[in-house]
């Protein structure tokens, strides 16, 4: 009997008959075939669902003791530093988790732009990824509002009066949003109500993103597909012969992977929580004051890459809208991608010299601007963003030319680790 016929006794078995358990077990786990050849960066998908759990769970607990209402938010946050028990290890996990969850989901992106693991047919599957990392950013944005510190309103101010810049409707769009003329009580109830909510319809979209990934298979650093390879390894003579169970093989590695990451966590949770003002800004520590704006106001690391653009691009007709425009666009780009690139091969390890190289300049625009979106504006810091923006878009826009001029190596026809 082949282990798919396998049939289950006792109390599995009478949960089995009345609810898939050992099926989807089977079909998602022990019986699923990963390419054999995952390396390092195939780490970060299991990473990022940890993250998303240790989030929701370190929230939740915030929530007991949080007061969402400009007379007490503040306080009420130092109350759970001061006063609730383990209440700091709690909000410190919560705040660096934040800024680890985009850590992570870089990481996990930019393994996907390497491999090409958004291309036929994981268009879906990295279309939902981009739709995950909108629910990100907007849960980042109303969260980074409720502790209401001098950056959480100002940053809030800066954001949401950036609607006002839609022609024609923006100064009721961003009133609307706010719920009132400047950032206020109102607004502070209603970004906690979607704080809480967005990270369970991310939870969803999660769920989603994995249905859509066994559905297809996992790509590989070769970016070969197994599925159409040989068949037959030694669990199943129809399994790809280039898989092996995810169960245990990568349950066991992700374990590795979890370890090595919560080590690092901790660390930075026990001894730098603020990382170094970057995850948590020295503003931030003061209450929120309508009536005194901060020297310097930036958003959170994870959103400098973008304000940096939004900036770079002077206003017109005084209007910040080509900024706002150019800002959005950004990251909505990342929708087409799958349809940018015109390689014969899927993986940067085939891929040609150009490539590699607009791939290399991408990712260090991206971490410049991330940079430059930090600092004060000054006129070399808007001339280099300018730039760098520049080539963010040319990485894109440029993309159907030299992914089909560039030359390739020719892919093995078995992964090769
Ligand atoms: C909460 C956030 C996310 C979670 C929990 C998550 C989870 C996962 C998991 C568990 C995998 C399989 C393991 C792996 O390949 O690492 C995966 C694969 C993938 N994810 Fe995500 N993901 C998230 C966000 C994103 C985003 C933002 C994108 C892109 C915009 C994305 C694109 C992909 C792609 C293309 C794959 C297939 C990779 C391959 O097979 O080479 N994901 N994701």
């Amino acid at each position: 009997m082949s282990a798919e016929e396998q049939t289950t006794t006792g109390v599995l078995g009478w949960f089995d008959k009345r609810f898939p358990a050992t099926k989807v077990w089977n079909e998602h786990l022990a019986q699923y075939y990963a390419p054999k050849n995952f390396n390092f960066w195939y780490f970060f998908g299991s990473l990022a669902i940890l993250v998303l759990v240790i989030q929701i769970l370190t929230g939740l607990w915030l929530a007991m003791s949080y007061k969402p209402s400009a007379a007490e938010a503040y306080a009420s946050v130092e109350y759970i530093m001061r006063d609730v028990e383990w209440g700091w290890l709690i909000r410190y996990v919560h705040s660096t988790g934040a800024s680890a969850f985009f850590i992570i989901i870089y990481l996990h992106m930019f393994r996907a732009l390497m491999y090409g693991s958004y291309r036929k047919p994981r268009e879906l599957l990295w279309i939902i990824g981009v739709v995950i990392y909108l629910a990100m950013m907007a849960t980042a944005f109303f969260g980074y509002l409720l502790p209401w510190g001098q950056m959480s309103y100002w940053g809030a101010q800066v954001i949401v009066n950036l609607f006002a810049a839609v022609p024609g409707i923006g100064e009721d769009l961003s009133t609307w949003v706010r719920g009132d003329y400047v950032i206020s009580d109102v607004t502070l109830n209603r970004f906690y109500a979607f704080h809480f909510v967005v990270p369970f319809i991310l939870a969803g979209l999660v769920f989603v993103h994995i249905v859509a990934l066994h559905a297809v298979g996992s790509n590989n650093p070769d970016g070969i597909e197994i599925k159409d390879g040989p068949k037959g390894n030694r669990w199943s003579p129809n399994a790809p012969a280039d898989g092996i169970p995810f169960h245990p093989y990568y349950t066991v590695k992700d374990i590795v992977g979890t370890v090595v990451f919560l080590a690092l966590f901790f660390a930075v949770v026990f001894f730098a929580p603020t990382g170094g003002g970057i995850f948590m800004e020295a503003p931030n520590f003061q209450p929120a004051n309508p009536m005194v704006t901060p020297v310097h106001i930036a958003p959170v690391w994870y959103f400098t890459p973008f304000y940096a653009m939004l900036r770079a691009i002077p206003p017109m007709w005084d209007s910040q809208f080509p900024g706002v425009v150019v800002m959005f666009a950004a990251i909505l780009i990342m929708f087409a991608l799958p349809w940018l690139d015109r390689s014969p091969v899927k993986s940067v390890r085939y891929k040609g010299i150009v490539t590699k190289v607009a791939l290399a300049v991408f990712a260090v625009s991206f971490i410049v601007l991330a940079y430059l979106g930090l600092q004060p504006a000054s006129p070399l810091s808007t001339l280099l963003a300018q730039i760098f923006t520049a080539l963010y878009f040319a990485f894109f826009l440029l993309m159907p030319i030299y992914s089909k001029l560039d030359k390739v190596k020719p892919v093995p026809e078995r992964v090769t680790e």
